[in-house]
């Protein structure tokens, strides 16, 4: 009999579909540039505040969501590779390929707004990080922001969708419906995880301090 398990508590599952669509809108106010860049900045602050919640929710979060439950060390990765990696644990959260996958995808986002924080367009709009570091520094955020980062955020977001769409189709393994409800079924009994007004409150709680530290980096 299958198993009902609640895999991405609340927190993991709003954090997700904000960030890809604030992932979406920063790309659209980019390329529309202008006035819209305003917005470029206010939604590089809200994605800046959304990442450092999802580093402290990887920390205290549900059990699924935890960083430790899903550690893509060398061994692990290799084992999962060769088809011999635990099969029950693997398909609980986030498989080994696919946490090396989010992880990548995390540093990535973090690196764009890192460099967005400390880069100068050198005509109307400056990171607020610009000023307390040297010329070449503020050059090479500029440098990395526009013509590094963004294009490796696009191939990653790529591979992202590809590999839903191949488990969906070839593995016959439906993800994105636990990233919308939250539960799996599961063949095996496994923990579920806490995902209750508690967790509520506390992620809550997180990203109000998260979103502080963005306005005042935002005022610095
Ligand atoms: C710019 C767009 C997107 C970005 C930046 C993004 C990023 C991410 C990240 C960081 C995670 C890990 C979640 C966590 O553990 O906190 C994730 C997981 C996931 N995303 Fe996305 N995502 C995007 C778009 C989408 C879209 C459009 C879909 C659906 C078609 C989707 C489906 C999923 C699913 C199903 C998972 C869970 C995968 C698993 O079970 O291991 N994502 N995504």
């Amino acid at each position: 009999m299958p198993h009902t398990i609640r895999v991405w508590d609340l927190p993991t599952r709003l954090f997700h579909w904000s960030l890809a669509t604030i992932t979406v809108a920063l790309v659209v106010t980019a390329k529309l540039g202008g006035n819209a860049m305003e917005w470029h900045l206010r939604l590089g602050y809200a994605m800046l505040a959304l990442l450092a919640f999802r580093l402290v929710w990887g920390l205290v979060g549900g059990r699924w969501s935890r960083f430790a439950s899903f550690a893509c060390t060398p061994a692990r990765l290799r084992r999962y590779l060769r088809g011999e990696g635990d099969g029950a644990v693997d398909s609980v959260g986030h498989t080994p390929l696919g946490a090396l996958a989010v992880c990548t995808m995390l540093a990535a986002l973090l690196l764009q707004v890192a460099s967005g924080l400390t880069s100068d367009d050198e005509i109307a709009f400056a990171g607020p990080l610009a000023r307390f570091v040297s010329g070449d520094t503020v050059g090479l955020a500029s440098w990395y922001h526009k013509e590094v980062g963004q294009y490796l955020l696009y191939v990653l977001v790529a591979l992202h969708l590809l590999a839903i769409l191949f488990y969906a189709l070839i593995r016959k393994r439906a993800l994105i419906g636990p990233m919308l409800h939250g539960d799996k079924r599961l063949p095996m009994p496994a923990p579920s995880s806490r995902d209750d007004a508690r967790s509520l409150v506390g992620a809550a709680a997180v990203l109000a301090a998260c979103g502080a530290l963005a306005w005042w980096l935002s005022n610095l």
